[in-house]
């Protein structure tokens, strides 16, 4: 098992490579095509699929694609199996496996479902190629919350989750998002993060995880969405780094942010910046991006086949620029 699980470590951290993040639940995805005009049905999905996934080169620049249960039965145009699509590049496929957000004890809150049943999953899940997954759990800052209870709760899971992953050969991908929205600062984001990010690594010690056989999707430390004075790219580039430093053990091999409604310029320039800080990092630092990879190839597509060629290279474009920023090599002049 940990050969395996070496490997594919070995195949997903990798300089100037990152992961995409196709793994939108069908209701995430129907509300991007909503977003361009688009009826969401599994044919509709499967094409949205096929743009990203058979984007010319795309390994170039991305060496693990995350995937939702749905799109592991699919296929391209080509009639390939879209993880046969990805395997064929030599390009990870890896497969979301938590089961999305409920109510947590009557609060506010929400805690992520997904536990029960996981291992007759996962052995479905390995069956069809994939060798990695991911858990996302989610918090938000306000005065009241992220509360010490669902910090605890999401971190306990979070280890579960990621302790039975590493039994049947698949790595984690660890993903607890502080979230974006909201007027809070970016000290509130820092003291949140750094809360849940030490929970999270605590669990994970005491189940016993192999951190260097895991992989972290955390969010960056950012002022809220709605916030006044944002912080700048420095600033934001700056405290992440920082935190991810006081939280974050050395043996873990890669950190793989997640981009969580930032908007792609702004992704791949915080991405870019913690890398030209001067300071030694002691993990990888790459993408796992979603909409910061693919919402302009969405617009660019509008659901037409002729403008599937526009959309590939819009997409291309976004994985290209946050190949660069992994090496520190990116610049704003490059979005023109
Ligand atoms: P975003 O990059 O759009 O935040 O999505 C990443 C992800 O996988 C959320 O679970």
């Amino acid at each position: 098992m940990g050969e395996e699980l070496k490997k594919t470590i070995k195949d997903m951290v990798v300089v100037g490579k990152g992961i995409l993040a196709a793994d939108e639940s069908v209701g995430t995805a129907t509300k991007r095509l909503a977003s361009i005009g688009v009826e969401s049905t599994e044919e509709t999905r499967r094409q949205y699929r096929n743009v990203m996934l058979t984007a010319p080169e795309i390994e170039k620049y991305i060496c693990g694609v995350i995937l939702f249960e749905e799109t592991l039965h699919q296929k391209s145009n080509n009639s390939i199996l879209f993880p046969e699509v990805l395997r064929k590049k030599g390009i990870v496929p890896g497969i979301k496996v938590d089961q999305g957000l409920a109510d947590f004890n009557g609060s506010a809150e929400q805690y992520t479902k997904g536990l029960e049943g996981l291992r007759n999953r996962l052995e479905e899940y390995k069956k069809a190629g994939t060798r990695f997954t991911k858990w996302r759990a989610v918090y938000s800052v306000s005065e009241n919350t992220p509360s010490e209870k669902l910090i605890a709760r999401n971190a306990a899971d979070l280890a579960k989750y990621a302790k039975i992953c590493q039994e049947h050969g698949l790595v984690p991908i660890v993903e607890p998002e502080v979230l974006i929205d909201g007027t809070h600062s970016i000290d509130e984001c820092y003291k949140a993060t750094e809360k849940v990010l030490k929970a999270v690594f605590d669990s994970l010690k005491k189940e016993n995880v192999m951190l260097e056989l895991s992989i972290l999707k955390p969010s960056m430390v950012i002022s809220g969405k709605e916030a006044q004075n944002r912080a700048g790219v420095d600033e934001v580039a700056g405290k992440t780094v920082k935190c991810l430093k006081a939280t974050v053990p050395a043996g873990l091999p890669s950190i793989n942010f997640l981009s969580g409604g930032q908007t792609p310029q702004e992704a791949t320039a915080h991405l870019n910046r913690m890398h030209t800080l001067g300071e030694k990092l002691p993990w990888y630092i790459s993408f796992s991006y979603a909409r910061a990879l693919q919402d302009p190839a969405l617009k660019a597509w509008k659901g037409r086949e002729e403008n599937v060629p526009a959309a590939q290279k819009a997409f291309l474009k976004r994985a290209r620029l946050n190949s660069l920023a992994t090496m520190g090599k990116y610049a704003e002049e490059m979005e023109n």
